[in-house]
């Protein structure tokens, strides 16, 4: 081989994980519109301030603040990398005026802010991290306690019969072509008994290389209605499960709708959203 092919580095090898992971798992824009839709489901009017707990590369943050002159958004994470890599890819692209709009704070979601928000959202199912009861009710106490006395909090669910299938990889191409690549989501391990569970996301390049476990979570599989018991504990005056509308040929439509009951599935991913 010669030098230069042995000094190439392999597609994985330049690849910048984040950038992946925003490009696989997220999309801001749904998300914040789907906020506004939920705050005014529950007061009738348009929220201006958002608080991202779990915010990584808090790029909900910067969506939210495009979205409207006025909306002003708060990121929060205890990991400096992924803010670090949020100022320099999503804030960097923001107007100076937006800039201005978003606030990030290094530190435990646990924590007292100002100023309140009209929405909390907690997405990607970041306080499966809290595995007791007692953990996550004091999470949501504090989380409430964060949120102005008109104010909603947000999370995504998951769940269904192919979310307990141990050693199991979801596969999607996330780009196509040479430039491309592919999401690996593994679910390796779930414990019937404590409902602890492993997932850990890997991608695939067109020349073979990986990224493999370039993301890991080690959460409790927590159930919606244990968590709606728990949004009542902490003092939620009620909370409501959103479930993806499907189209005349069952193909998931991206719009989530306010429901009581809902047909199982062996997959699914809705919000719950509590109303203070
Ligand atoms: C699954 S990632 C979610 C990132 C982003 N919210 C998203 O939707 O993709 C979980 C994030 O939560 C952060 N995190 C975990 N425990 C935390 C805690 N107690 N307080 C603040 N951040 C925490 C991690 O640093 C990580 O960035």
């Amino acid at each position: 081989m010669s030098r230069k092919n042995k000094n190439k580095k392999s597609l994985a090898e330049k690849a910048d994980k984040y950038s992946l992971y925003q490009q696989s798992v997220q999309s801001p824009e749904h998300e914040v519109e789907f906020f506004v839709q939920a705050y005014k489901d529950a007061y009738r009017k348009n929220p201006t301030m958002l608080r991202e707990d779990f915010c990584g590369t808090f790029a909900i943050c910067c969506e939210w603040v495009k979205l409207k002159n006025s909306n002003q958004a708060l990121g929060v994470d205890l990991d400096p990398e992924p803010l670090d890599w949020g100022r320099q890819n999503n804030l960097a692209k923001l107007t100076t005026s937006q800039q201005k709009r978003v606030r990030l704070v290094e530190q435990d979601v646990r924590k007292r802010n100002r100023p309140q928000a009209d929405v909390l959202a907690a997405q990607n199912f970041s306080f499966w991290i809290f595995k007791t009861r007692a953990e996550v009710v004091e999470y949501f106490k504090i989380a409430r306690s964060n949120l102005k006395s008109q104010g909603i909090m947000v999370m995504d669910m998951m769940g269904g019969s192919d979310c307990f299938i141990e050693d199991h990889t979801d596969k999607r191409t996330i780009v196509k072509g040479r430039k491309g690549f592919k999401y690996y989501w593994y679910q390796a391990r779930f414990d019937p008994i404590s409902h602890d569970t492993s997932f850990y996301i890997s991608f695939k390049f067109p020349d073979g290389s990986k990224l493999k476990n370039a993301f890991e979570y080690h959460w409790r599989f927590w159930s919606t209605p244990e968590i709606q018991e728990m949004l009542a504990e902490a003092g939620f005056r009620e909370s409501h499960v959103y479930w993806e509308e499907t189209d005349e040929d069952g193909e998931d439509t991206g719009e989530f709708l306010k429901v009581d009951t809902a047909e199982n599935a062996p997959s699914w991913i809705s919000y719950i959203v509590a109303v203070k």
